[in-house]
């Protein structure tokens, strides 16, 4: 299976000159699935949830899905890509996924970064995995890295390969992926952004090094920081399937849940005391 990022730059408000930008880069390189940056048709820094509202549109029925349809149709090919998702009253930072016979899914960011929490509502819907049949995928979208319980709640619903959709502003999550994809034995394909968005007085520069990392946290590729830029590279997903680090550890099955706490407020009781006050 050959997976590919697609790293972009981005401008702002200009969908027509994104979608061509993207659909260039993606004919360029053959692969089975892509994966595009976060907001990769509008671009990052909102001036305002007004603004997010004039630039978002359904999943499926707006005209950037069609695009994206289209292209996967035309390419046999799988790709997630980042849009700003306009649903009843309410505003996503979602990533959207595409088959060869269209629309498959979408999945509305769940960890909202900084202004985002102004633009945007936070997702809404459970993380699910996709069965494309060369491998089983889940998406998340750029901040989402900084919460562990993401890619873990991917790795044990059964992800192969993690789709992650970024715009990338700090200089911690490329490094930190690799960890991820160490501690859960699974793909991510990181696909970021280079150059800036301008808003008045705001300025953000997001940091490009789009990256595939494998499942024992080996860095395959990592991009410049400047250009755009679509890399491809042949894996067998199957290889994250196989969760033993030596005969006697498993990365899931060894994990103790008992004792694991999921909440920071001290009145929840501790989630399995009872099992733990009674023996195992
Ligand atoms: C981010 O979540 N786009 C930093």
């Amino acid at each position: 299976m050959r997976i590919a990022y697609v790293q972009m730059k981005i401008g702002f408000g200009d969908k027509e000159a994104n979608l061509r930008h993207a659909a260039d880069l993606i004919a360029a390189c053959p692969a089975d699935l892509y994966v595009l940056p976060e907001l990769c048709n509008t671009g990052y820094l909102f001036a305002s949830r007004r603004q997010t509202q004039d630039l978002a549109e359904a999943i499926p029925q707006g005209p950037t899905c069609e695009f994206y349809a289209g292209l996967a149709r035309r390419h046999n090919c799988y790709l997630v890509a980042g849009m700003a998702e306009k649903c009843a009253h309410s505003l996503f930072n979602s990533a959207a996924l595409f088959g060869p016979h269209g629309y498959i899914d979408v999945y509305r960011k769940i960890h909202l970064f900084d202004e985002e929490k102004i633009c945007f509502d936070p997702g809404d819907k459970p993380w699910r995995i996709h069965d494309l049949g060369m491998a089983r995928i889940g998406m998340m979208i750029c901040f989402d890295w900084m919460f562990p319980e993401a890619m873990r709640t991917l790795a044990l619903a059964g992800a192969d390969i993690v789709c992650h959709a970024a715009n990338l502003v700090m200089p911690y999550c490329q490094d930190a992926m690799i960890t991820r994809c160490l501690e859960n034995g699974v793909f991510a394909v990181t696909a970021n952004r280079v150059g800036q968005d301008i808003q008045g007085e705001k300025s953000l520069s997001f940091t490009g090094k789009s990256q595939i990392v494998a499942p024992r946290g080996v860095l395959l590729h990592r991009a410049g920081e400047r250009e755009p830029a679509v890399f491809a590279m042949e894996i067998d997903p199957v290889l994250a399937r196989n969760k033993l680090i030596n005969s006697r550890n498993d990365l899931l099955g060894d994990r103790r849940p008992e004792f694991y706490r999921v909440s920071s407020n001290p009145d929840e009781p501790e989630p399995n005391v009872g099992r733990l006050r009674g023996g195992r």
